[in-house]
């Protein structure tokens, strides 16, 4: 069977959608694209794509390189534009997260995907990993049973992405650590919830640390170095999430997801301050109180990038969708338009 045609454009993350897409026996990655000639040009060599298959323009690249499907991984700014632009031109999309810089630009790059009957994915990698495959299945099998509070959050001491780069400026951006952090965190707990629709969000962005450490080093920095939010589903459950890049916090790097149901809880968290994950499940049977720790998971779990081509050759909607990374976009800016206006932010039903 012939192998899927890929293309990745931006060369920072972007190494490593090509890495994913190597490992997969049904794709093949024949074309890059980056603005910068130098990154293209190592990446090509590092990952084996001639001069011939190099692009600075990606327009370009959607015109000449035979593609079937495209991963875009440049700065924020850019992924609608580039996704709409790719669909147009009939491939399918897995974009980075955040999906877009606000709902206004989400909502046309879905409509642009159903217009193009094209798969558009959103790299929400972390769903992707053993321990969250893993307590979806318990939540799906009952474990838990109704989820109505739970509490998500990736908080890191010290660690803004790029330092005095495009990811601290707001026009690049479109927000700090709550779309580049808490983007994840919200998007693993509404997947394990079931994406429940959002009634009222408040929340509150702070900037006591980053700027300050801007001012001194000279760079350049206009985003929070801390949000957090409290959002309502129309269903019922609470969920508050939380995530800064600077916080005077032991841990280099905090991450848990916890959500509460009626029949058992669970906790998804980093541990060793890593990117290894626990998954562990709290129940009550008969009276008595149990700890379910993962200690292996048997069934498969893939990679965004393999399920990006799976749900390409198998014809069907991938597991992280763009109406998904709508609803997390609608919650994002929920949170930003009620810490700028001081008032809480009500979703039209
Ligand atoms: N899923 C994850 O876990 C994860 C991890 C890191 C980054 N990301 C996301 O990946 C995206 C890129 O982040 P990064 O860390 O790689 O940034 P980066 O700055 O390291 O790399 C971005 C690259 O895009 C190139 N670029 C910029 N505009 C372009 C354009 N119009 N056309 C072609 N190339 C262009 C730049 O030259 C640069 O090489 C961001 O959206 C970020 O949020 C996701």
């Amino acid at each position: 069977m012939a192998k899927l045609k890929m293309g990745v454009i931006g060369m920072g993350m972007g190494r490593t959608h090509i890495r994913g897409y190597q490992a997969h026996p049904g794709a093949e990655v024949v074309a890059l694209c980056d603005v910068d000639g130098k990154r293209l040009k190592t990446a090509g060599e590092e990952v084996g794509v001639p001069e011939s298959g190099r692009y600075t323009d990606a327009g370009e690249m959607f015109r000449k390189a035979g593609l079937d499907a495209v991963s875009v991984a440049v700065p924020n700014k850019y992924h609608a534009p580039l996704t709409i632009a790719a669909l147009r031109r009939g491939l399918h999309v897995l974009c980075e997260k955040p999906m877009a810089t606000s709902v206004r630009e989400a909502e046309r790059m879905n409509a642009a995907a159903e217009k193009a009957d094209r798969n558009l994915m959103i790299n929400f990698s972390f769903r992707f990993t053993e321990a969250a495959f893993a307590l979806k299945q318990q939540v799906k099998a009952g474990v838990i049973g109704q989820i109505y509070f739970g509490r998500t959050v990736w908080h890191r001491r010290r660690g803004i992405p790029g330092f005095g780069g495009w990811f601290g400026q707001k026009e690049l951006s479109g927000g700090g650590p709550l779309v580049d952090l808490g983007v994840h965190r919200l998007d693993l707990a509404l997947w394990l919830m079931g994406f429940p629709e959002p009634v009222a969000v408040s929340g509150s962005t702070y900037n006591a640390i980053a700027s300050r450490l801007a001012r001194a080093a000279r760079k350049r920095f206009d985003v929070e170095d801390l949000a957090c939010g409290l959002v309502k589903f129309a269903n019922g459950p609470t969920l508050i999430l939380e995530a800064s890049w600077a916080l005077n916090q032991g841990e280099g790097e905090h991450m848990v997801t916890a959500l509460y149901g009626d029949r058992g809880g669970l906790v998804h968290r980093n541990v060793g301050g890593g990117y290894e994950f626990a998954a562990e499940v709290f129940t009550e049977e008969g009276g008595d109180l149990f700890t379910k720790k993962l200690d292996r998971r048997t069934g498969p779990t893939p990679s965004s990038y393999g399920e990006f081509v799976d749900s390409i050759l198998e014809e069907r909607e991938p597991l992280a969708t763009g109406e998904q990374g709508l609803k997390v976009m609608k919650i994002l800016e929920g949170i930003y338009r009620s810490a700028a206006t001081g008032r809480e932010v009500r979703y039209r039903p």
